[in-house]
Parts: C-alpha cells; structure tokens; sequence
C-alpha cells in the first residue's frame, strides 16, 4: 500500500471560486478518490490563503473585520468544492495557529541556516489610507503606450512590465491620492544559497519536463532574494522580535500545506513532522501553471532551508478557457461555482474536464456547445442509458433476480475486465482522457450486446434467457461504473445502491455478480436543457445599470440628422475626460472655460453652458470629449475640443454623464 498526500493551491479569501479554480480541483480529486479505490492511504489538504494587502483592503471596504471576511469566505469556498465533491481530508485556513507556529519555525531555522539577510527597500504607501501600496494597488498611466489606469506592474494594453516609479502620475487605487516613496527595512530569503540544491531537484524530474527552459532562463538570469516581510498594517503573521513586520502572504501559504495537514493528523493524534519527513510517504503538489516560480524554487529552498523533506513531484495543469478565450465577465463566461452549481449538476463538468485532462500543461477549453453534447450523447445517452434500459425491466418484470451470465455476456465481461489495468495506469499518470475514451468504448460495447440481444423483445418469449442478457448488461454498467468512480462519484452512489452492492474499488471488476438481489432503479443523471446554460451564462454577467425611466419631455427634436456612415462616425475620437478646472470667462456670458484631463493629455475648452452649470458642479466629473476637433481660435483663447452635452433646444442642457469604470483617455465606439 502507498502513503500520499496531495495538495492543491491555497485559494484566496478574497474572492469566489470560479470553473478556473476548480479545473485544479476536480483533477486533484479524481486522483485521490483513484488512490484511495487502489486500495492506497491518500489523503488530500487544502486551505483558504486567508493573509494580505487585498484581504485587508476588502474587508475595510466592506466594514468588517479581515477575520469575517476569510471566515465567510471559507463557509462559501467550502459549500462549492462540497458540491463539486471535493473530498478534501482537510480544507483549512492559513490564518490559524499551526500555520503561526509553522511559520515561525521556518523563518527561524532560515534565520539560523544564514539565508534571511535585511535589506532597505523605497516603497508606495498611502499617506490617505496609511497602507503601503503593492504594485498591484497603484494606478497610472504607462509609461511605454500611455494608456491610461494601468498596474503599477504591467501594461494590459501593451502587455509591458516597469516598476511602480515609472508610471506617470501613479496613483491609489484605494483613494485615488499620489502615493508617496518612503523607505524601511524588510526580511530577504536568500534563494541563491540552495540554488545548486534546487537545480538538481528539479533535474530529477521535479516537474514536468516541458517547463525546463522557463526554469532554466530563471537560472540563468540568476536567483534573487525575496521579500518576505511587509510593514503594517498589514493581515497576516507578525514576525518574532518586531513590532509591525508581518510575513508577506507568500511566505506563510506554502507553509499553509503543512499546517492543513497538521491540524488534520493532531486530531487523529497523529504526529505529523515524522509523516512530513517519512520517506514512507509520497507528497504531490497539484498547481496551475501561473505559480511555478513559488513552488518549483521558493517552496523546495524554504524546506530544504528549514530541515523538510521536500514534495515528490509537482503536477502543473493549464488555464481553461471558455469557448476558446479566456474566461471573460462581460461574455459572461467568467463563471463562479456558485452560479454554475445553481443551473447544472456538478458531475457534468467532472465528466467534461476528465474528458479534457491529460496530464499535460495545455490550456483547456470549455467549449460550451461540446460540453452540452458530450455529456449528452455519452453520459447521459450511452452510459445511464445502458442501465436505464435494462434495470426497470428486471426490477419490474423479472422480481428484481439477476441471475447467471450466458457465453457471450461473459465474453463482455471479461473484456470490460480486461481493461482495468490500462485504465489503472492512465488514472495514476492524469490522463483522465484516455480513461473517458476506454470506458466510453466500453460502454459501446455494453450497448451493442444490448441491441444484438433485444431484451424488450425477447422477454415476450424468454423470460429466463432474458434474465441472463440484463444480468450481464447490469455487470458491465456495474463495472464501467467502478472505472468512472473516481470521475462521478455520485452516479456510482446511485449505482451501487441500485444494484445492492458495498461502495465499489477497483478489485471489484474481477469479479460478477450472480443471482443477486437489486432494488428500484433511481434516474441517474439528466440531461443537460440549453436553456440552463444559457440562464448560467446569463446570470455570469456582470450586473448592468438599471436604466432610469426617463421623464417624458415635449421633444423638439423629431426628426434625425441626415444619415452618415460608420466612417463618418468614428473620424471623431471620443474620449472620456476629467474636468480639473472650469470658470467662467470674463465678457461671454454663455462661456465656461475647461481644463480636461485625457490621461495621456490636457485640453483647454470653451463650452456653452454657463446657463447651465455653475463652474464647481463640473470639477472632478468625467464627460465626453471630442478630441481630434480642430482648435479653434476664439476671442478668449484656443478651443481644443468639444464636450457633449444633451439640450432641449436654449433651454435645458445637460452635460453627459460618465459610467464611474471609465477612466480618462478610454476611447468611446
Ligand atoms: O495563486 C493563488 O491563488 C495563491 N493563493 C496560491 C497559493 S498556493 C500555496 F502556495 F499556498
Ligand atoms: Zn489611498
């Protein structure tokens, strides 16, 4: 018997879990709930990553304490992955005493081992909200393409990366105020210390080969210390020996695995530093591939600094995209468990994502129309049809008897049966794929001995020759079903009750059973109604402005403009602006004096709406520019530009207003 502990990421409490996430999961679980059929010890931990700026500040927002927050979020994170069937051993937090205790003695041993050093670092805080800023936290423009309210890390227009400094006119994302650069002394780890030590874990095949070269290149480029520390205030762990330093969340979420584990073997009064160490146990890290940098070299260095034995393998998955393109909240195709559970059974996806894993670091793509189909014609047509077409007819007609196999179902059979070790192999090497593809061609077979046989014909003259064909028909679904456990664990609950049987493993498909009493078929699984993903897609999107019923004014404007085309059109650049400054202009009665803010630019504006407006009701709101106008030259200046505005003709008019998202410099279409 094998001893394994599997992990996957640690999810952030600040926010829910989406079919993104739980590609990881679904993965991790199949292959534990494999494991645990095999016969092995398996056990599997995970824990919300409950530390951080972004926890902080949410909780600030919403008025309530970080540690409501993360205990929300934990309740709601949990009821999802029970839904999914998630069958954690222990789903945790990292905001909890093993992981303070964990945490402590890491840094100590890495104190004591030579690799922590302090170095002073310069940066962002929040004079406003008395929080330092990550990059993440700072808004501005880019300093590459200019485009306007980018990270202070990265370009989403230009994809370029810069350091917060860069940006031009940077700003909080929190409050909107400049942020200032104040300097303070912060904990480094000295990856390079274990960096011969980490290479040749990783030579050892660590990880998938197909990650190397990105591996390499970091090599190469030479291992930097990190940052482990934040100043306050901050949620998270206080480091020893300081007032206001805190691990930063990175630190403290690998040693996350540990505690999650530890909490889980205490209560079996378990030590769990020897298993960690055991070499009796194999340990797996299950990741996506956007933090291989933490758990191929900051994670092995951290355990080899502190004395742990470190994992055996990490398994990297890709992303999943949806109907070929990342997941996207405006497509409404960003789409959280909690939504997608309220439409449609979580098997389906459980079936859908088996179907797509292979093992390999590829991107998956939930194709919603193929979801709908494969699960339709094959789970649902194919393999629930095989029992549904023959169970109620033994439990109704034949007193619910199986009873003894003829030769052609036992040649069925033992072919099913001979299929178990493949099937086996491609479990235990995450090709859910191959496994899919097997029992479903399985299944086929099950299904022509159905039709070649014709029981609903045959029971008019047959009864007891009858009785032979769905007994083999039973055992085929019985065993297609232990090879499909792993993937729908609950179909097989129906199954294995239906047919009267203990909770099925593996071993069990080398045997048949006989003369056996079943009970009531139970439907199985439904199949999948278009209108219910449509309802989920529909309900991903984000939720639109309710629009204002308007007051019926007398319209003076019947009829429209001359006709123009697109092209006509779009020779105007729109652009949202903001209004820095506005006055009136001394000897033009109808004139207020504009100063707007484009983002990548200024303009000065002459507009008519003195009547209208008073100078200060315009400060700090957005409207809409026409920016390429031509500048005009007035008695009072230069006009570079128009703003729009909606007029009853002289006597009303209304400057147009801004959705607060838009940002100065957004391009209007
Ligand atoms: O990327 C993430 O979602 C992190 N919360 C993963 C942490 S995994 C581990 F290191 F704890
Ligand atoms: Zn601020």
């Amino acid at each position: 018997m094998r001893r394994i502990v599997v992990t996957t990421a640690l999810k952030y409490a600040n926010g829910p879990i989406h079919l993104g996430h739980m590609v990881e999961d679904i993965q991790t679980d199949i292959w534990v709930r494999y494991h645990k059929m095999a016969g092995n010890e398996c056990h599997y931990f995970c824990a919300d990553d409950a530390h951080g700026t972004p926890i902080m500040i949410r909780a600030r927002e919403e008025g309530i304490t970080p540690e409501e927050l993360i205990e929300r979020a934990k309740r709601e994170h949990k009821a999802d992955f029970d839904a999914f069937m998630i069958d954690f051993d222990n789903y945790y937090t990292t905001h909890s005493p093993e992981n303070k205790h964990f945490s402590e003695l890491f840094f100590q041993r890495l104190l004591k081992a030579g690799a922590i050093v302090k170095h002073t670092v310069e940066q962002a805080y929040c004079e406003k909200d008395k929080i330092w800023l990550p990059d993440r936290f700072i808004r501005g423009t880019c300093p590459k393409c200019k485009a306007p309210d980018q990270y202070g890390d990265s370009c989403e227009v230009c994809s370029s990366t810069y350091q917060p400094t860069e940006l031009i006119e940077p700003k909080c994302s929190v409050c909107g105020t400049a942020p200032v650069r104040k300097e303070s002394e912060h904990y480094f780890f000295r990856l390079e210390v274990f960096g011969t030590k980490v290479k040749e874990l990783i030579d050892s095949g660590y990880t998938h080969r197909s990650i190397g070269n990105k591996l390499d290149e970091w090599f190469k480029s030479g291992l930097k210390d990190w940052d482990i520390s934040r100043d306050g205030p901050y949620f998270g762990f206080k480091i020893p020996g300081e007032d206001d330093k805190y691990f930063y969340v990175w630190f403290d979420a690998p040693i996350g695995y540990m505690a999650s584990a530890q909490n889980y073997f205490e209560r079996a009064g378990v030590d769990f530093e020897k298993i960690w160490n055991s070499p009796e146990y194999e340990i797996y890290h299950f990741i996506g591939k956007d933090i291989v940098y933490f758990h191929a070299l900051f994670w092995p260095a951290m355990l080899m600094g502190a004395g742990f034995r470190t994992a055996n393998k990490l398994f990297i998955h890709g992303f999943i995209t949806v109907n070929g393109v990342k997941m996207s909240k405006s497509r409404g195709t960003f789409i959280n468990a909690s939504t997608y559970r309220k439409h449609l059974d979580p098997q389906y996806l459980r079936y859908y994502y088996a179907a797509k894993l292979t093992g390999g670091i590829d991107d998956i793509d939930l194709s919603l129309d193929d979801f709908v189909a494969k699960v339709n014609s094959d789970l649902v047509g194919k393999l629930a049809n095989l029992a549904s077409r023959s169970g109620p007819m033994l439990t109704g007609k034949l007193d619910s008897m199986l009873g003894e196999l003829d030769e052609d179902g036992t040649a069925l059979v033992k072919n099913i049966a001979a299929a178990k070790a493949d099937i086996l192999a491609n479990y235990e090497k995450l090709d859910f794929a191959a496994v899919v593809r097997s029992v479903m061609a399985l299944t086929d077979q099950a299904n022509k001995y159905v039709d070649d046989n014709q029981p609903w014909a045959l029971i008019k003259t047959d009864k007891e020759k009858t009785r032979k064909v769905l007994t083999a028909v039973l055992n085929s679904v019985r065993m297609l079903t232990i090879y499909f456990k792993p993937v729908l664990p609950v179909f097989a609950e129906k199954i294995e009750k239906f047919l009267n049987v203990a909770p099925l493993k593996f071993n069990d498909v080398e045997s048949i059973i006989v003369n056996h009493k079943i009970n009531v078929f139970e439907r199985l699984v439904e199949r999948i109604e278009q209108e219910k993903v449509n309802a989920m897609l529909e309900e991903s999107k984000p939720a639109q402005a309710q629009p204002v019923e308007p007051a019926a004014p007398q319209m003076q404007y019947e009829e429209l403009a001359p006709e123009c085309t697109i092209e006509d059109f779009t020779k105007i650049d729109l652009r949202i602006a903001k209004v820095i400054s506005a006055k009136k202009v001394e000897g033009a009665d109808k004139l207020l004096q504009l100063e707007l803010d484009l983002g990548f630019a200024k303009k000065n504006v002459f507009a008519g709406i003195s009547k209208y407006y008073k100078p200060e009701e315009l400060v700090g709101r957005k409207v809409v520019c026409a920016a390429n106008l031509k500048p005009r030259k007035m008695k009072f200046g230069i006009s570079e530009g128009m703003i729009l505005a909606a007029s009853l003709g002289d006597s009303e008019a209304s400057v147009l207003g801004v959705d607060e998202k838009a940002q100065p410099g957004y391009r209007i279409h």
